[in-house]
């Protein structure tokens, strides 16, 4: 906790595999004591409750009821999301909403409104908007050793390995569908690198034969010429699971590895004076991939070689942009790779919720709020509309 001295008692409102490990990362952040624990299923509630020492409930209005409570997570599937965020913030409740915020945009506004009104402050577990890698592309951007982002392409070969036939995941009606239950991460991701939501979209999804929807792809145009691709394919072993997320800068590109970010590759043509601005990243590593919360395990890095006059001294230009850019950057984020994934992954969802305390603490809004809850979830939205009809949807919101 920020203050060190404010104690915040902690619910959790469903207790299953994501709950109980959202719970086990934010559990030794300095003044959150876990008070209650609830689960429709009570057992699964009072298993979880024994380690902590905390009352057992049933649901979220027996939570929000307890003057032992000031911030309730809600990790039940989340065809629940937007009714009981709407409960815990009614009640004066911190909420820490796992995605998506509400299974559909006019559900995400209800929740945004209360939001609004609430003393509560509202984080939505976006785990994107709390990773270094995505952090420090985000700060190259804002520094404008980037230019600004053209496209954005996630190729996602996720595993369905532990998603048996009659998981909720494949029912649109308790998950919202693919692009909803998983997409939003991506939508929001795009927006928050991009610096503002699509204008339309357009998407398709593929039936496995006999079964339920496991890939999705959607295509989304955002403001200044830029567009993004999001592809989600559940349908792989863990072995052989994948990602790339590739960002098209122009004059630079980036390839991130991994849903959760540990590694990426930067490539870049420059001048004198961005290759010295490069050379000084290193140097700067431990800032450059801070996020309070999120504690580093020590062995993060970032390497950069500069081959000199790699290319020709004549203006390169690419868009209508010329620019006299001889030499080639080659810049390497390590976080660790795969082996820190899980690490890096709990981190982040620490980081999210010492975001919300620090907001409870001392005013101010959190990275991942209400806002790109909701403009995640209505991009979302119209791809799985878009799907449906084969139409192009145009949204209106904008806004990251
Ligand atoms: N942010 C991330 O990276 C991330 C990763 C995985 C899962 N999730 C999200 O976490 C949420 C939970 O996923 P999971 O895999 O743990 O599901 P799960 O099925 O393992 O657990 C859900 C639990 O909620 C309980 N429940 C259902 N409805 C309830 C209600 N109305 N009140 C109280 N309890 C209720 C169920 O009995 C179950 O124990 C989902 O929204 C999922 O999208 C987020």
């Amino acid at each position: 906790m920020t203050s060190g001295t404010t104690q915040y008692g902690l619910a959790l409102v469903g207790c299953g595999a994501f709950g109980t490990f959202v719970l086990d990362a934010v559990g030794d952040i300095p003044g959150l004591r876990v008070t209650a624990c609830a689960d429709a299923d009570r057992q699964r509630a009072r298993t979880l409750a024994s380690r902590f020492g905390a009352a057992v409930h049933a649901d979220v209005t027996e939570v929000a009821a307890r003057a032992d409570v000031d911030v309730v997570i809600l990790a039940t599937p989340p065809a629940a999301h937007a009714e009981t965020a709407v409960t815990a913030l009614r009640a004066g409740k911190h909420v820490f909403c796992e995605k998506p915020m509400a299974l559909t945009a006019e559900d995400a506004a209800r929740v945004e409104a209360e939001s609004r009104r609430s003393r509560g402050v509202f984080v939505v577990d976006h785990v994107l908007r709390y990773n270094p890698v995505l952090r420090l592309l985000m700060r190259l951007g804002e520094e404008h050793l980037l230019d600004p982002l053209r496209r954005f392409a996630f190729e996602n070969d996720a595993a369905d390995e532990d998603l048996d036939a009659d998981h909720w995941f494949w029912n649109p009606d308790r998950s919202g569908g693919i692009h909803i239950e998983h997409g939003v991460h991506f939508f929001d991701a795009a927006n928050a690198l991009m610096g503002a939501g699509p204008l339309q979209v357009q998407a398709m999804e593929v039936r496995r034969e006999g079964g339920p929807v496991d890939m999705v792809v959607a295509t989304a145009t955002h403001p200044q010429g830029a567009v993004s691709t999001h592809m989600h394919s559940f349908t792989h072993a863990h072995r052989a699971e994948r990602q790339l997320m590739r960002l098209d800068y122009g004059f630079t590109e980036a390839r991130v590895t991994g849903w959760i970010p540990t590694f990426a590759t930067i490539t870049a043509w420059t001048d004198d004076a961005g290759a010295a601005r490069w050379e000084a990243l290193p140097g700067q590593a431990a800032e450059l991939l801070a996020v309070p919360g999120l504690r580093p395990h020590g062995q993060e890095r970032i390497t950069v070689t500069v081959a000199r006059d790699a290319g020709s001294g004549r203006p390169a230009r690419g868009r209508g942009v010329t620019r006299v850019v001889p030499h080639r950057v080659d810049c390497v984020v390590d976080l660790g790779g795969e082996d820190r994934k899980q690490y890096v992954y709990a981190e982040s969802v620490r980081a999210a919720m010492t975001d919300l305390l620090h907001c409870a603490e001392h005013g101010g809004t959190p990275q991942a709020d209400a806002t790109a809850g909701l403009t995640a979830v209505a991009v979302a939205e119209a791809a799985t509309r878009s799907a449906r009809t084969g139409r192009t949807l145009t949204l209106t919101g904008g806004a990251p």
